[in-house]
Formats: structure tokens, C-alpha cells, sequence
């Protein structure tokens, strides 16, 4: 136990040299900063940049968190899509307030987001589905994401019935799989320093404009 204790205290963190954050030239709105910023991180092969962890409560207020992939940036809209039935698609169904967050360690950046989720609707979710790797598609088809498995099943099994079904018909869609757009109402940037005297702006909508605030590190 001491000695995890020791090596989490020796490990390094927030090395740098990072990229520099202007906050005397910020964008009007969160969108054109982030795109700013994930442009950068994809240049630098910040691996998995799209990756950002969702998070969602339960009906009974519990948080919970997982990674999933983001799928595009529109009008201060961020996409990301999954099973509706999945543990968190139920979340959204009861709870559709969500946060965001994004961290790119080879640049000290982390970024938040927080808004609300909704179903973009059947046809751009269907868009997104074909889009997707056949494995992906034959996963998705299956229908199960977050169930237990029932002991026995044979899960490879399943998996190659559904992959023959996408040969056989390769525009089978599953109205399992939707689309979600977070309409975002607070997006906070991170910039982290060796010093420790990180920048933070934060973004929030009111009424129908931006407004943009630092915070302390
Ligand atoms: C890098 C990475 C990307 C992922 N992308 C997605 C995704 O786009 N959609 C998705 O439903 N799950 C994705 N997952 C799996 C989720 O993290 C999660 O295990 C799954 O969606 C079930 O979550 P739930 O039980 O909370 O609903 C990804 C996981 C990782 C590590």
C-alpha cells in the first residue's frame, strides 16, 4: 500500500512545454475555440483526440461516466451516438443533463462541457450507424450493450449470425442506435502550466449570447 502510495507521489504530471492560451483573443463563441484547440491536438497525433468522457445520472441521481467518441461540433452542439437501451441511453432518457470532458495530456488541455442531450432523430442516427466499421455495426445490431450475459451464450456466435445479416443486407439499421447532440450551456477551457498557474475561461450561455469569465486555477 505505501509503496503505491510512493510511486503515485513520484509520478510526473502536467510536464510540458505547452501550447500558449491567448485569453486577449478569444473567439466569440465555445465552438471556435474548441475546434481551435482539437485542430491542434490532431495535428500533434494527440491519440484518440475525438475520445471524451460522458457523463449522465441516474434516476436516482447518482453520477456515472464513460468514454465515448465524439462525432462532430455544430452550432455549439457536440455529437456523440450509442444504444438508447444501453445503461446510459436509459440515463438519458430519464436525465438528459450531461457533461463532457476531454483531456489531451501531451498539450495539459482539458476542456468541459455541460448541456443537455437530444436525440438527433432517426434519420441522422441511421446516418451514423451505416457510417460505422461492419464489427461495429454487427455489435450494435446485437441490441445487448450493457445487458448481462445470460451464462451459456455464446457471444462470437451471436456476433457472426449478425455479421452474415450486414452481407446479406448492407443497409440494415438498428433503431436501437441514436444520435445525441449536447446543446452546451457552460464550456470551460483548461490550460495547464509547469507553474501550476493554469488559465481557465469559462464560456456560459445567457439568453442567447456568450459570455466569457477566468477563473482561479
Ligand atoms: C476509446 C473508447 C471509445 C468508445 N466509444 C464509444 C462510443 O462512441 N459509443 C458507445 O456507445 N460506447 C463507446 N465506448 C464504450 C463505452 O465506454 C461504454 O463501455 C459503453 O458504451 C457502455 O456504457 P454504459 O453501460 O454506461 O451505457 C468507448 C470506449 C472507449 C474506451
Amino acid at each position: 500500500m505505501d509503496n503505491i502510495r510512493k510511486q503515485l507521489r513520484n509520478l510526473k504530471s502536467l510536464q510540458g512545454p505547452f501550447p500558449i492560451f491567448d485569453v486577449d483573443k478569444l473567439p466569440p463563441e465555445p465552438e471556435m475555440l474548441f475546434l481551435e484547440w482539437l485542430y491542434k491536438a490532431i495535428n500533434m497525433q494527440v491519440r484518440e483526440a475525438h475520445a471524451m468522457t460522458l457523463s449522465t445520472v441516474d434516476s436516482e441521481g447518482v453520477p456515472d461516466a464513460r468514454i465515448v467518441i465524439l462525432k462532430n461540433v455544430s452550432n455549439n452542439k457536440w455529437f456523440f451516438a450509442t444504444s438508447s437501451e444501453s445503461q446510459k441511453g436509459q440515463q438519458l432518457q430519464t436525465n438528459p443533463k450531461v457533461a463532457l470532458t476531454f483531456y489531451w495530456p501531451l498539450l495539459g488541455r482539458q476542456i468541459r462541457i455541460r448541456g443537455n442531450a437530444f436525440d438527433m432523430g432517426d434519420e441522422a442516427s441511421s446516418k451514423d450507424f451505416l457510417a460505422r466499421s461492419e464489427d461495429a455495426r454487427a455489435i450494435a445490431l446485437l441490441e445487448k450493450q450493457s445487458k448481462v450475459v445470460t451464462p451459456g451464450v455464446d457471444i462470437s456466435k451471436e456476433f457472426h449470425h449478425k455479421q452474415k445479416q450486414i452481407t446479406q443486407n448492407p443497409n440494415i439499421v438498428t433503431p436501437n442506435w441514436r444520435l445525441y447532440g449536447v446543446e452546451a450551456t457552460e464550456v470551460e477551457f483548461w490550460q495547464g502550466k509547469e507553474t501550476r498557474k493554469h488559465v481557465r475561461i469559462k464560456y456560459r450561455l445567457t439568453e442567447n449570447s456568450w459570455t466569457q469569465t477566468l477563473l482561479w486555477p
